[in-house]
């Protein structure tokens, strides 16, 4: 994983196994049932590098021989946050890697006119200043749910947030780092920019209707 050269906040997690994978992802010829399991793999494949850096502590171990002293993460501090609907196609994924996980769960859609976040659900666990949150939703368009969801961990008390998503488009990318530019920004692939409907280009269409087939 490395910082992208024009955007100090982006994180690109090139691996040949995720862009194979995206490369299916975009076809308008998957199907729904291939398409969420394509969303699940990718995410859990980038949970790796999101969680690269998530405290451990030390634990006495008995192997079957002596002891020895082993690493374990930290309590049980992350909290997975999907913004709905297209987010909760990525959870599972994280989850097969951190099954001790919390789910907070936001809902934030985006008018289709006016292409304004509305926010109409936010659940998460309490204490949120001593949690880190992986806050997920495969498209990162204007950036303005993204933003919003951010807005409202922060004024819950939330101060470690990452944020995962498939695909960014610049606009959205540089809309968090002017909002939030404490908030580091993972991404399968940085794509080319917005169409004049706030669709990225070239993308892979509305993520939430191809993962719940509602188109
Ligand atoms: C999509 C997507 C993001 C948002 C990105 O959700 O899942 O949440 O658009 O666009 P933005 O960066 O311009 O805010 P959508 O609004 O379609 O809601 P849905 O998942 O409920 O269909
Ligand atoms: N939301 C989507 O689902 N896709 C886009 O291209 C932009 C916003």
């Amino acid at each position: 994983m490395s910082r992208h050269p024009r955007h100090p906040n982006l994180h690109v997690v090139d691996h040949p196994l995720i862009r194979h994978k995206l490369s299916y992802l975009r076809a308008r010829t998957t199907p729904t049932k291939e398409f969420k399991e394509l969303v699940d793999e990718i995410a859990m494949l980038m949970a790796f590098e999101a969680t690269r850096d998530l405290e451990t502590e030390e634990v006495t171990v008995r192997t079957p021989l002596e002891d020895t002293a082993a690493q374990r993460i930290r309590g049980k501090k992350l909290v997975v946050v999907p913004i709905l609907r297209a987010g909760l196609g990525m959870v599972e994924g994280v989850l097969s890697l951190i099954p001790g996980a919390r789910v907070g769960h936001v809902g934030i859609y985006r008018d289709e006119d006016s292409l304004q976040p509305v926010e109409y659900y936010f659940k998460i666990p309490p204490r949120a200043e001593g949690r880190d949150f992986l806050l997920l939703d495969p498209m990162l368009a204007t950036g303005g749910s993204a933003s919003a969801a951010v807005e409202g961990l922060k004024r819950r008390g939330a101060k470690s947030i990452r944020f995962m998503c498939l695909v960014a488009a610049p606009e959205g990318v540089r809309r968090m780092e002017q909002d939030h530019p404490d908030i580091p920004v993972l991404a399968a692939a940085l794509d080319r920019k917005l169409d004049e409907s706030g669709y990225i280009l070239p993308g892979l269409g509305d993520a939430g209707d191809r993962l719940f087939g509602t188109r």
